[in-house]
């Protein structure tokens, strides 16, 4: 057994030895080197040579599998996404594949430009299903499922044939067969270096140098009728990043008012017309209550009467008005979020401080009162 002292002592030897082992010998006290593992999860770029390319297999009908359970949904049953999203396959043909370079790219009659037109890296294709699809679940498939959706896809767009095993073995044979294989360029030089021959970028632009316009124009807009052309898109974000649909419910923003003040909507202002009809109410707390739903970003889904991505806050207060412990449920899922009770939308958790959450489920349980 050590002594109270000794044991100090060798706690603190552990701790130095940790730090002294991890510790970049370059900036000495400052963060420490990466761990294998934690490197491994970021290098998962797959390069034009294959380098980065995990070993692993999918066929034809596995990746068919793949599609129609996580990919159909949005991408369309042929990848074809003649909804909302932009269409993957189709514009491409047997002489394409044949020559490497997709004619109809150069015919400004042809509407669209699919992925499998433009594509000139197999690597691009698969890496970008590894990392970023489904949108909804991202780098949720294995190896072996990222192989076959891809063999899929590209069997879809008329390039691999039905029985088309794709692997890491396999990948440069699937290349030698891309339709648009040959159509990458650098000659726009928009990445340029000595290794493209130092071209300068292709913008031909002449700067105005007297009587300039200071006012921009709006040339055009997208018309009223197509705004919620696809329903609700406030209601179609995913869960994570910062990206917020306008609520397309409602008509466009003012004129004059910056885009990014329609994207999220602005905190209800329901004060005026509601002050005449509720009497001054005994409820404690409503204004740090609301400063904190505020604070917390709260009101970009909640409004106070009404909806926008979860109920309005005083449908919740009217919904829990009976409930005895309705302070500590409303505590509880303000930081838990959930699903099921308005709808399918989720709340996502928050993570403000119990007592921040407390505060509002105490003012929602009063009658979100002002
Ligand atoms: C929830 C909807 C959704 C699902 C499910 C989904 N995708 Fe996507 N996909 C998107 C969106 C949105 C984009 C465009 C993303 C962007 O540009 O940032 C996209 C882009 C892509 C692209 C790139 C297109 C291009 O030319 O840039 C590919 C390839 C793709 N998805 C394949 C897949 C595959 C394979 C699956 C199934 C494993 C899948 N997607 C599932 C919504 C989805
Ligand atoms: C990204 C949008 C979003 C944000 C941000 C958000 N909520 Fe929600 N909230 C929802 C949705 C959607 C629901 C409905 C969930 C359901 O149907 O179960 C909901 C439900 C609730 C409920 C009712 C829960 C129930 O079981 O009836 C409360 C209370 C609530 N939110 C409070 C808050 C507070 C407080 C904040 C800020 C700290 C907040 N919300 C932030 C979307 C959001």
């Amino acid at each position: 057994m050590f002594s109270f002292p000794e044991r100090i002592w060798a706690l603190a030897l552990v701790v130095c030895a940790a730090g002294v082992q991890a510790q970049s010998p370059t900036y000495a006290g400052i963060g420490r080197a990466a761990t294998p593992a934690e490197l491994a999860a970021w290098d998962i770029d797959v390069r034009p040579d294959f380098k980065g390319l995990p070993k692993g297999s999918g066929t034809v009908a596995a990746g068919m599998e793949v599609w129609e359970g996580k990919c159909a949904s949005c991408h369309g049953i042929f990848g074809e996404s003649n909804e909302v999203f932009s269409p993957l396959t189709g514009g491409n043909t047997k002489e394409d594949v044949a020559s490497g370079r997709v004619a109809r790219l150069n015919d400004r009659a042809f509407p669209g430009r699919t992925t499998m037109m433009k594509l000139s890296q197999i690597s691009t294709l698969w890496d970008y299903i590894n990392r970023a699809m489904p949108w909804n679940a991202p780098k949720s498939l294995k190896a072996d499922e990222v192989y076959a959706v891809t063999a899929y896809l590209l069997n879809l767009g008329g390039v691999l044939p039905d029985n088309f095993v794709l692997s890491d073995q396999t990948m440069a044979q699937a290349q030698a067969m891309l339709p648009n294989r040959n159509g990458m360029t650098t000659e726009h030089a928009l990445w340029p270096g000595p290794e493209f021959g130092n071209l300068k970028p292709d913008v031909r632009a002449t700067a105005c140098m007297k009587n300039c316009p200071v006012d921009t124009k709006v040339a055009s807009s997208l018309p009223d009728f197509a705004r919620n052309a696809h329903g609700n898109l406030a209601e179609q974000n995913r869960l994570v990043g910062a990206q917020r649909g306008a609520d397309t419910t409602r008509p466009a923003a003012a004129a004059g008012s910056v885009p990014a003040a329609a994207a999220v909507p602005a905190p209800a202002k329901p004060v005026a017309v509601a002050a005449a009809a509720a009497p001054a109410p005994a409820a404690t707390g409503a204004g740090p209550a609301i400063a904190l739903a505020q604070k917390n970003a709260c009101v970009a889904c909640h409004g106070m009467d009404n909806k926008i991505i979860g109920p309005g806050f005083r449908e919740i207060a009217r919904k829990y008005a009976g409930r005895a412990d309705a302070v500590d449920y409303l505590t509880g899922k303000i930081r838990a979020g959930g699903s099921g009770v308005w709808g399918a939308i989720p709340m996502p958790p928050q993570g403000l401080p119990a007592a921040d959450a407390r505060t509002i489920a105490q003012w929602l349980a009063q009658g979100a009162g002002k």
